[in-house]
């Protein structure tokens, strides 16, 4: 059942409950290893990378309960350093149990990670940063990794090349149990980072400017469990106001935090659609007469997110005038272009850049998804074309999206899955 069918939408009403984040979710549940008690985190979306996560916790060692949104983890036990070749390959987030394990056991055996194909997705600064810390790669070979660590990570001066997420976050997994202070400069400040913090920090962690460019932790010698609620999904929000934006209607998104998606907000007004945004809602109104995007140049947060670049792009296609796109994070993200010029795009897209001349209908077809937001890209632009198509790869969007169908049938989608 990972087809999808799409028909022609003629508009999204209602009101829809934003989940909880993913990319929040992913490295909060990897922090809870490093705590002695009980951890409960609330607002977890129901999501196979959630599932992912929670069964390589258990398989450290941990004893883990998920009921609903709600997940109970006890890693006070958790006593194991290997981690599964088949378990790492089904999301590039199970890296970020090389800085966890390392630090809880001392040591720890993994594969490199699999995740959505954006392109070379290199490890290199995880590892450099993780090995300035006193992580010993003793075999790097054949795709595998088997690291140790002399008793603790010792804190360090890290400077990264690039703010990645990823990479800012397995620091941050090391540095709190560490000997020492540790600093982190050109630091990811994505809100997720700030979630991970917040979580930490409950749990007893000393770690100041998280949000900014620099980071400072102070390892302590134990973190304690709590409970923790995760910040809602920005691109899950996103999403729902580009389909909006681009298959027409009304829709108001409840539970997020509008700060977090500022830009979009700015992008969606500018090309023409009414935004209301409160402290924690956000109205959308669209009659579908939009204007092209002007420049769409991806970049860390606070920029305007890789992850919605295909968002955008989809709803370039039908908008007035020309759009430009530069993809400044990942290589090769523009898999969901080829699938868009079937629907009847006019897109000329090479290397980073790809520019969009809005057409004035797109046509249904057979498509294929090949990441988690190209899929949902696609599903956006299907629901606005003409006729009906049918898409293939609709299991990435349960790696992102808790109850995609049935949150889109409920605004008025028409949509199903086959
Ligand atoms: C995270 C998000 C993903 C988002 C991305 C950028 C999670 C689970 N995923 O991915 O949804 O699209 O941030 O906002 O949170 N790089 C290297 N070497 C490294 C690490 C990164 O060259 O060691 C490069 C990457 O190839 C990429 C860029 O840095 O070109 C940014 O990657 P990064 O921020 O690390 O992304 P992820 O953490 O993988």
């Amino acid at each position: 059942m990972n087809r999808l069918l799409i028909e022609h939408t003629e508009g999204l009403y209602g009101r829809v409950s934003i989940q909880g984040a993913k990319n929040s979710a992913l490295p909060i549940l990897t922090a809870t290893l490093l705590c002695d008690d009980v951890c409960v985190i609330e607002n977890c979306p129901n999501l196979s990378d959630v599932d992912v996560t929670l069964d390589i916790l258990s398989s450290l060692g941990a004893k883990v309960f998920k009921d609903r949104n709600n997940v109970t983890i006890d890693s006070s036990r958790a006593n194991r350093h290997r981690i599964s070749k088949s378990m790492m390959a089904k999301m590039r987030a199970s890296i970020l149990f090389l800085g966890a394990v390392a630090s809880k056991m001392g040591e720890v055996e993994l594969c490199l990670p699999g995740g959505c194909k954006l392109g070379p997705r290199p490890i290199d600064w995880h590892i450099e940063a993780l090995s300035k810390m006193g992580l010993n790669v003793s075999c790097n070979c054949n795709g595998k990794l088997y690291c140790k660590v002399e008793e603790k990570f010792n804190g360090a001066e890290i400077n990264l090349p690039l703010p990645s997420v990823g990479a800012t976050e397995n620091i941050i997994l090391a540095a709190v149990l560490a000997k020492g202070k540790t600093i982190i400069n050109n630091a990811a400040r994505e809100p997720e980072i700030c979630d991970l913090c917040d979580f930490l920090s409950k749990c007893g962690a000393k770690i100041t400017g998280a949000g900014e460019n620099q980071i400072e932790i102070v390892g302590v010698n134990k973190l304690c469990g709590t409970k923790h609620k995760v910040i809602p999904d920005r691109i899950v929000a996103t999403t729902f106001l580009a389909a909006t934006a681009m298959v027409g209607g009304n829709v108001k998104l409840e539970n997020i935090v509008s700060e977090h998606i500022k830009i979009i907000i700015d992008i969606l007004r500018q090309i023409g659609c009414t935004v209301n945004a409160t402290f924690n809602t956000v109205q959308i109104l669209s009659d579908k007469k939009l204007k092209a995007q002007g420049e769409v140049i991806t970049e860390p947060y606070p920029g305007f997110p890789t992850d919605a670049q295909a968002l955008f792009m989809a709803i370039s296609t039908v908008s007035k005038g020309i759009s430009v796109f530069v993809e400044n994070i990942f290589k090769n993200r523009y898999k969901h272009v080829d699938e868009l010029l079937k629907l009847g795009a006019n897109i000329k897209a090479l290397d980073r850049i790809a520019v969009v001349t809005g057409v004035k209908e797109l046509r249904g077809n057979c498509l294929n998804a090949k990441d988690l937001r190209g899929a949902a890209a696609l599903v956006i632009a299907a629901m606005t074309a003409k006729g009906s198509s049918i898409l293939t790869g609709a299991e990435y969007l349960d790696r992102g999206y808790e109850n995609f169908e049935s949150n889109f049938k409920k605004l008025g989608a028409k949509i199903k899955r086959i």
